[in-house]
């Protein structure tokens, strides 16, 4: 014993599921956002990392406007690189596309997984794609269409589920409009984003309710959360209530949205793997390792890790 408890005691609670997946974001929802520009290599050596620490999806940069998001603006030598250090697995990270444009780019690289990302207000469409609610959905049909004739697959992400900083509360019935929109055009897999964290257990649970009395089962749906206001583990329990199996989070709590700036930082992987695994829940991350990249990245940012656990493990793995 080292005096510090390295791993929660599974005691499992009755009505979860048996297993999660985890679609790590760090690498994009994380590094989009910070003030400095970090290097290729980190970011590589990041995706790397996670990858290894056994994290199912690693979503790792997106083909947008690099003028609009400058961060990633070397997504493509990223993926080039990531190909050269881990090869096939490079073309299983998906990518943020927002439009043809960056689709081509995806495409180029051979890559199989790329992502959509709708808002549910008509604000942050203008602020974040420079598109209305309708115009966005008009950007991504041909974007998905493409995608999927060229056999990827396509995740759509919803912004603003649950607030939005410009028009106040966003009921699950306008999210439910935009969402199914997106699966009518045939994205695979919906991801449901409270992007600035505002969201609460019960609006959760009514939100899922809200897309299954739609007819979407929740094997389509994934969670998105923002840990803003402190909610994010707690609307994780509401969505494993509600039978949801995919939860989207960002290895040390990276993260917010350049195009939001109430958005605060990504419910941290590791919070959540704790979480997890104190209900015996499955998910196949390697914690130790996890902390330990996330430490190390901490340090590459020079600021400490908002996530409690990176906080109290991260001596116990270094
Ligand atoms: P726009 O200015 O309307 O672009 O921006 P456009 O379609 O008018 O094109 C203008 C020029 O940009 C053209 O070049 C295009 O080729 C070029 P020109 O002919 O003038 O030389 N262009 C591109 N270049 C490279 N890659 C591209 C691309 N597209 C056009 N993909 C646009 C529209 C969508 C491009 C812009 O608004 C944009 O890039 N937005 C991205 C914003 C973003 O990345 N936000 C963060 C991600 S969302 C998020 O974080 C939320 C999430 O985590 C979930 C949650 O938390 O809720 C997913
Ligand atoms: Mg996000």
């Amino acid at each position: 014993m080292t005096g510090v408890i390295t791993r929660a005691t599974p005691v499992p609670a009755p009505g979860m599921p048996g297993r999660v997946r985890i679609y790590e974001v760090g690498p994009r929802d994380g590094l989009q956002n910070e003030q400095e520009i970090v290097p290729l290599e980190v970011k590589e050596e990041f995706v790397r990392r996670l990858l290894a620490a056994g994290l199912p999806v690693v979503e790792a940069t997106s083909f947008v406007h690099p003028r609009w998001v400058p961060q990633l603006a070397d997504a493509a030598d990223l993926m080039t690189a990531l190909g050269d250090s881990i090869g096939e697995a490079a073309r299983d990270c998906p990518v943020l596309v927002p439009n043809e444009r960056g689709l081509d780019r995806a495409l180029e690289l051979g890559l199989r997984h790329v992502a959509v990302f709708a808002s549910a207000t008509e604000t942050f469409a203008a602020k974040n794609l420079n598109r209305t609610l309708d115009s966005q959905l008009e950007m991504f049909a041909p974007t998905i269409e493409r995608a999927l004739a060229a056999g990827m697959d396509v995740r759509g992400y919803v912004s603003m589920c649950f607030g939005d900083p410009w028009e106040g509360p966003v009921e699950p019935q306008q999210v439910v409009t935009v969402g199914q929109r997106l699966l009518e055009m045939g994205v695979g897999e919906l991801s449901l984003g409270d992007t600035i964290g505002v969201g609460t257990a019960g609006h959760v649970t009514a939100l899922v309710e809200a897309f299954t009395a739609a007819g979407t089962g929740v094997d389509r749906l994934a969670l998105h959360f923002h840990d803003t206001y402190g909610q994010a583990l707690s609307n994780v329990q509401a969505g494993l209530r509600a039978g949801v199996t995919t939860y989207d989070a960002s290895a040390g709590g990276l993260g917010g949205c350049p195009y939001a700036q109430s958005a605060t930082g990504n419910l941290a992987t590791e919070d959540l793997v704790w979480l997890l695994d104190g209900l015996g829940i499955d998910h196949g991350v390697d914690l130790e390792a996890l902390v330990a990249t996330s430490a190390w990245m901490a340090q590459q940012l020079g600021r400490p890790s908002p996530s409690a656990v990176v906080r109290a493990l991260a001596q116990s793995t270094s």
